[in-house]
């Protein structure tokens, strides 16, 4: 029980490691909490500092989820939990660490909204219906220019493709549940950016072109 809590604290606390705040900071000078959409995530760093740093913070956040989330494997050993509870101790670590990346112990609680996290949570967990999200992800992104409105999109559909595609269905309904969870989450995380999406105000991101819209 002790290396459960231990692990959980792990967890949380690998999610709280700041990526884009700490990139920006020690080699731009910068915070990016205070340009763009002031938001601690690898999307905003690569629309503040461009391709390189969104694309390394992007990298680590993804680690971050998918770290914690390994976390339960190594204490099934440790604290004798038995391999059927293990996806349980899974999704645990796993949301703690995307509670950490919103509200970083490390910069006054400010983090980023958890797409990155999730990411790396449920490639960790199921990295065929991952994949599939991203790839839905990507078309969203490259018809609308909305990383915002790609992240949500792809967040429901990881649940959406575990129930409705039948070689991915599973007996145990909680990644179904928790992944759901999350992808509520992600409207809570986003809702300031779902606003700007309905008044037209949005900021578009290019990943090949830096146009001014
Ligand atoms: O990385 C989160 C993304 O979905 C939105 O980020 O900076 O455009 O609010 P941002």
């Amino acid at each position: 029980t002790l290396a459960i809590i231990i692990a959980g604290i792990m967890a949380y606390l690998v999610g709280s490691i700041p990526t884009a705040v700490w990139v920006g900071r020690r080699f731009y000078d910068i915070d990016v909490r205070e340009y763009g959409s002031k938001n601690a995530g690898a999307t905003n760093t690569f629309r503040v500092l461009g391709k390189k740093a969104g694309i390394f913070v992007l990298a680590v956040d993804i680690l971050k989820g998918f770290v914690a989330t390994h976390l339960a494997t190594l204490l099934l050993d440790l604290d004798h939990i038995i391999a059927y509870d293990l996806i349980y101790y899974q999704i645990a670590f796993g949301i703690l660490a995307v509670i950490g990346h919103i509200f970083p112990i490390y910069v006054n609680f400010k983090g980023g909204k958890g797409v990155a996290t999730i990411l790396g949570m449920v490639i960790a967990l199921h990295p065929q219906v991952a994949l599939l999200s991203i790839l839905v992800f990507l078309l969203v992104l490259i018809a609308t220019h909305y990383v915002s409105l790609g992240s949500i999109i792809a967040g429901f559909s990881f649940p959406t493709f575990l129930i409705t595609i039948p070689v991915f269905r599973q007996n145990n309904p909680t990644l179904v549940i928790f992944s759901s969870i999350l992808a509520f989450l992600l409207i809570i995380t986003h809702r300031k950016n779902i606003k700007r999406l309905l008044a037209g105000s949005e900021s578009k991101i290019y990943l090949f072109r830096r146009r001014k819209v």
